[in-house]
């Protein structure tokens, strides 16, 4: 297992206070034998019960977005990065494509974002990937190449060396029709090699991820991938059961 082996969850609009506290307990009671990174990003107004339930442990929480701006201010129903560390988070997600398809969020927005989590504190989990279209229209890698070169772009590389990529295909996200552990090897050995145009030392370090439709029964192979560092996990995260299960089949 190398240091950049990561899996984190990313529960969407889903949960409640009690589901946090049986998730927590239910986690902690699994998480002894799992050596890799692990994550779990929760709507905003669960952080803090979350990173509570969690403290002691080496599980950590996340949230699934942030302001671009770090000051307080009037900027209504934001949640700066300031205020998601203030509460125990130490990651956060960053431009998931359901943000940028239905929230407007621009390649220049999830810069910003990536920019200022990291201002505070907090490290960014960057989301790529392409939509099915863009897949059958055979231009993946005109896609990636943008959104990860805005962000390559727009970060020195103190700040890139803060942060987690995921690749995500779209078409591959709550589907139950994961990316095969080819394609998921083939984009990410293509995104390291963006990456290492900018820096090799970074290129290294970075980690990698891969969501969309990971579930227990697919992790391992899809691990295999040198290039696969781990999984940002949807559907999969909401049991501790499952979610355990995947990470324990990082090699
Ligand atoms: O951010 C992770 C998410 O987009 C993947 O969802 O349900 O396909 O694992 P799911």
């Amino acid at each position: 297992m190398t240091d950049r082996a990561f899996v984190a969850g990313n529960w969407k609009m889903n949960g409640s206070l009690s589901d946090i506290d049986t998730f927590s307990n239910a986690l902690t009671a699994r998480a002894a034998d799992i050596s890799c990174g692990l994550a779990v990003c929760v709507p905003f107004v669960y952080v803090a019960r979350l990173a509570e339930r969690l403290k002691g442990s080496d599980i950590a929480t996340g949230g699934q977005d942030v302001a671009t701006e770090i000051e307080p201010g009037a900027f209504t129903g934001e949640v700066s990065g300031t205020m998601l560390a203030d509460c125990g988070a130490t990651f956060t997600v960053v431009g998931h494509s359901e943000r940028r398809a239905m929230y407007g969020e621009t390649d220049d927005i999830v810069v910003a974002k990536t920019r200022a989590a990291i201002a505070c504190g907090i490290q960014p989990i960057v989301c790529v990937g392409e939509t099915l279209e863009e897949r059958e229209a055979d231009t993946v890698e005109t896609v990636l190449k943008r959104q990860l070169g805005a962000v390559l772009d727009g970060c020195s590389d103190e700040e890139l060396g803060r942060i987690v990529l995921a690749y995500e295909p779209v078409w591959a996200i709550g589907t139950g029709r994961s990316a095969t552990p080819e394609q998921a090897q083939e984009i990410h050995a293509f995104l390291r090699s963006q990456i290492a145009e900018r820096s090799d030392t970074l290129s290294r370090s970075l980690s990698i991820v891969y969501g969309g439709s990971v579930k227990p029964d697919n992790a391992e192979a899809i691990f295999a991938g040198d290039d696969v560092d781990g999984a940002l996990v949807g559907g999969a995260s909401l049991k501790a059961d499952s979610f355990a299960d995947i990470a324990r089949a990082m090699p």
